[in-house]
């Protein structure tokens, strides 16, 4: 199963995806490319690293969306990569009818928080504020609803009293780091 990661910051989620596929632990899996819409993205040093190709795909001319000239090109590298699953690792855009319909079915998301409760933006700061005693993360097939496809997986994280948003934060990413290569390994048939 050829996997594409699609990402706009840090990459952590990849690089955990990446350590899964060196350590024997993402199934039939394999990652053959990493796209982001951030020419500067941390994400692509993991290029190099792990022998993935690695690449910025103009996003342009919308900020938050993919659509129109920027939405072509994401179409046509993830095309021409032949990728059987595209994996969704905090690319922060908004995905529009014409992605979707090129790769119906085969688009998955990881999202910050036990959906459906605080899709959107900063799903941990949303849980932490709300004072929420669990929160988690979630991995989801993509559709037209901004984070509301059918869910795959999930994880829980309880939020102590002594938790601030930062510890909070690492261990919801201690928890993606775990869930999202298993997801990717289950959907690979291991
Ligand atoms: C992850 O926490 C992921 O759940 C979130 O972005 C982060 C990416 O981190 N995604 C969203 O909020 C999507 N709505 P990373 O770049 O270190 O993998």
């Amino acid at each position: 199963m050829r996997v594409v990661l699609l990402g706009s910051g840090r990459g952590s989620n990849a690089e955990a995806i990446l350590n899964a596929q060196r350590e024997g632990r993402l199934g039939r899996a394999q990652v053959v490319a990493i796209f982001t819409d951030k020419p500067d993205a941390p994400m692509l040093q993991l290029g190099p690293r792990f022998g993935v190709p690695a690449q910025f795909v103009d996003p342009a001319p919308f900020k938050t969306k993919l659509e129109g000239p920027g939405e072509e090109r994401f179409i046509a590298a993830i095309r021409a990569a032949q990728a059987d699953l595209l994996v969704l690792a905090g690319f922060m855009r908004v995905l529009k009818p014409g992605f979707l319909d090129a790769f119906a079915g085969r688009i998955i998301n990881l999202h910050p928080s036990l959906l459906p409760s605080f899709p959107g933006l900063d799903g941990i700061g949303q849980a932490f504020r709300h004072g929420v005693k669990v929160t988690g993360c979630t991995v989801h097939e993509v559709n037209a609803a901004v984070d509301g496809g059918r869910i795959l997986a999930q994880e829980p994280v309880c939020i102590e009293e002594t938790d601030t948003l930062e510890t909070l934060a690492s261990k919801i990413h201690a928890a993606e780091h775990r869930l999202l290569p298993a997801v990717i390994a289950r959907l690979s048939g291991a």
